[in-house]
């Protein structure tokens, strides 16, 4: 071997992660992807949509009283993933999940599991606000009722009025609960969809870009009660809005073609992306 060859292959040897990072290319996942205090702890998750793998060994916990933003470009699977987090991908035809995924200590993907009650404790909320064709009242306690979570109706009652206040929405509704919730504004309508999540006594709440279709004013009190609601729950928000994920998440993880990039203090991911992709998205480069 020549002076120059010997010379290259040292440089090979010597590159690392990081370095192959820089390059732009996935060499698995780069920043620490445990929490100290995990709500939900997330191993080698993978889906497939019939041939299409979806999520590749992605591993990642979500973190008690944490708020999680999850981003990247369409396509990426982040959906999918928060779909993973309460089984809702078990209703797609043709949609197989493997790894592990457990909820304080559980497996929810326990054979023996029951998918129901696992979406009230993993709550979810949609991108369109979806209230149901009932009345205020009825979507809020329509969950509560469900699961048999009270016992009268002065328990219900209060049950409401609490899981309103909670979404920031009890001042306006207060007089107009008999009314349909589908006649609230559309800021209205994803709080009135936050309030009937919460009812439920979730431990976790996804959020799947629920500000996508809210002007300003209104994404920013959905913003303003995500940070309160942490106090609470564990929150996993997908989000199309860079902006939005440094405003309300403490951790952002970035995903690409269904890997698990990087994941890191959103500070630190939004100012100082370990990883190439992670930066050519965070700057505008692509997605
Ligand atoms: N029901 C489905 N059947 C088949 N393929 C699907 C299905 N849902 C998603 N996919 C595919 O899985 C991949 C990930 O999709 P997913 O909806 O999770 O992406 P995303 O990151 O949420 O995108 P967006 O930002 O556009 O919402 C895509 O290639 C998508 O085409
Ligand atoms: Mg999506």
């Amino acid at each position: 071997m020549n002076a120059l060859a010997s010379e290259i292959v040292r440089d090979t040897s010597a590159v690392s992660a990081a370095d192959l990072a820089k390059g732009g290319h996935f060499s698995g996942t780069i920043g620490d992807i445990t929490t100290p205090d995990p709500r939900m702890v997330c191993r080698e998750v993978n889906v497939w949509y019939g041939d299409k793998h979806a999520i590749k060994d992605v591993s990642l916990d979500i973190g008690n009283h944490q708020v999680v933003a999850m981003i990247g470009p369409s396509g990426c699977g982040k959906s999918t993933f928060l779909r993973c987090l309460n089984r809702m991908n078990d209703t797609i035809d043709g949609c197989r999940v493997r790894g592990s995924i457990t909820l304080d200590g559980q497996e929810i993907y326990d054979k023996g599991l029951d998918p129901v009650p696992l979406r009230a404790q993993v709550g979810m909320v949609f991108q369109k606000p979806n209230p149901f064709p009932k009345s205020i009242y009825e979507n809020v306690a329509y969950g509560a009722r469900i699961h048999g979570l009270t016992n009268s109706k002065a328990e219900l009652d209060a049950l409401v009025e609490t899981s309103l206040r909670k979404a920031g929405l009890w001042n306006e509704v207060k007089d107009r609960l008999d009314q349909p919730g589908t006649g609230l504004s559309g800021g209205q309508q994803q709080r009135l969809c936050i309030a009937r999540t919460i009812a439920v006594s979730p431990e976790v709440i996804l959020m799947d870009e629920p500000c996508s279709a809210l002007d300003p004013i209104a994404t920013a009190i959905i913003e303003e009660l995500i940070d309160e609601l942490r106090e609470q729950y564990s929150i996993a928000i997908v989000t199309h809005s860079m902006q939005q994920a440094a405003r309300v998440s403490q951790r952002t993880a970035y995903f690409h073609l269904g890997d698990l990039v990087e994941v890191g203090e959103t500070t630190q991911v939004f100012t100082n992306p370990r990883h190439k992709l992670t930066e050519d998205y965070i700057t505008g480069r692509f997605g």
